[in-house]
């Protein structure tokens, strides 16, 4: 009897003292959601920037991981529409438990899933996402790349300053938050800089056949034309374009940068960016190297946003030294960090102050023109 009771508390004990490793073991290390559209109209921006992040992440576990512990991910789709970004949000958050989200990339992907992160102080960064309503009025959202006013600041000046022009013509998707806004915010700042818009004609997502709007375009013939959409709709446009003849230099915003970017279909033209392999700083030229050795390719702005996304984050909840939002918030809102796409310090609302780059498409790739301050 005496020998069953002794057999007994030890056993207790032992349970005990396991539960209580394993709650703490639960405890250590940090997981994060990579929300990214992997489906969809914009499939590169998604490969590139789980590229990116899961670099990162892979450099800090190489280094001992993070709070006693590795650092683990789950990737979710969110496609590049509300819909798909509210179920990947819901199931990373819900199911996942994951108190971290990076992402999305598409601004329509990241405003849905910002209203439903941050009444649950869940913590988000987006590494892309460029339009205004991603983080006003949202103490949880960060992001790591300049705002669509500027950018649509940023070429309409290159427009009438460097290449001169007086005249532009504008074709947006009107469903999109992204296209929309930079539409609108390129046409305030060509007009206010004395050039006229000639064109300002909008689409649908399903649209693939653009001729009406050409004509408009082909009658107006204007210095330039601003297509600011994703490249897979700019490849139809631009290609459609010039069988028309429109002699338009086309531009465009960071919407441009893919690996399936048509060069013929735009060639000629110029797009705004958040990187270029151009800036010689030592960060940059060692991502570039490890980037390259771990993936064979060089990366584009969504890689090396997502990068710095990641980082930023993982630097701040190791700064706070938990993984509680609220404290890993303040932090982030403090932080200044040297990422491969700039210096990122945050506004109060959560926003970075960053340089643009200007690149130009030529027949055989992209060429970088110049920088743009703030
Ligand atoms: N800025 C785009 C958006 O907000 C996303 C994007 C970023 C696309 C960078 C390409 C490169 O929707």
């Amino acid at each position: 009897m005496k020998k069953l009771w002794m057999f007994t508390s030890v056993t207790l004990i032992l349970v005990f003292t396991l539960l209580v490793a394993g709650c703490a073991g639960g405890a250590k290390g940090v997981k994060l959601a990579l929300l990214y559209p992997m489906t969809g109209p914009v499939p590169t921006y998604g490969q590139s920037s789980q590229e990116g992040s899961e670099l990162a992440i892979q450099q800090w576990n190489d280094a001992g991981g993070l709070l006693g512990g590795d650092i683990e991910w789950v990737v979710a789709d969110t496609g590049c529409d509300g819909a798909t970004a509210t179920d990947a949000a819901n199931k990373v958050i819900d199911q996942d438990k994951v108190k971290f989200i990076v992402g999305a990339v598409c601004s329509s992907a990241s405003i849905p899933i910002s209203e439903i992160s941050n009444p649950k102080k869940v913590l988000q960064i987006s590494p892309t996402s460029t339009n205004p309503q991603v983080t006003v009025g949202k103490p949880y959202t960060f992001r790591a790349c300049f705002l669509d006013p500027f950018q649509g600041g940023v070429v309409a000046s290159f427009a009438i300053e460097d290449l001169k022009a007086t005249t532009a013509a504008v074709m947006y998707d009107k469903g999109n938050d992204y296209v929309l806004g930079l539409a609108g915010y390129f046409k305030d700042a060509f007009e206010a800089r004395g050039g006229t818009v000639l064109v300002y004609e909008a689409y649908t997502e399903a649209d693939t056949d653009f001729s009406a709007i050409l004509s408009k375009v082909a009658d107006a013939d204007p210095d330039v034309l601003f297509l600011p959409d994703y490249y897979s709709k700019v490849n139809l446009i631009g290609k459609q374009a010039k069988e028309k003849g429109i002699s338009a230099v086309m531009l465009g915003g960071d919407g441009w940068d893919s690996a399936d970017l048509d060069w013929s279909a735009v060639e000629g033209g110029y797009h705004s960016n958040h990187y270029s392999p151009a800036d010689p700083r030592a960060v940059v030229t060692g991502f570039l190297r490890d980037y390259e050795a771990k993936y064979g390719k060089a990366p584009d702005a969504l890689a090396v946003l997502a990068f710095d996304a990641t980082n930023v984050l993982l630097e701040a909840i190791k700064q706070a030294d938990t993984t509680d939002t609220e404290k890993v918030r303040d932090t982030l809102a403090a932080i200044e960090f040297e990422g491969v796409a700039g210096v990122i310090t945050f506004n109060a609302e959560g926003d970075p102050i960053k340089t643009a780059a200007i690149n130009q498409v030529t027949t055989e790739g992209i060429k970088f023109v110049k920088w743009v301050k703030p």
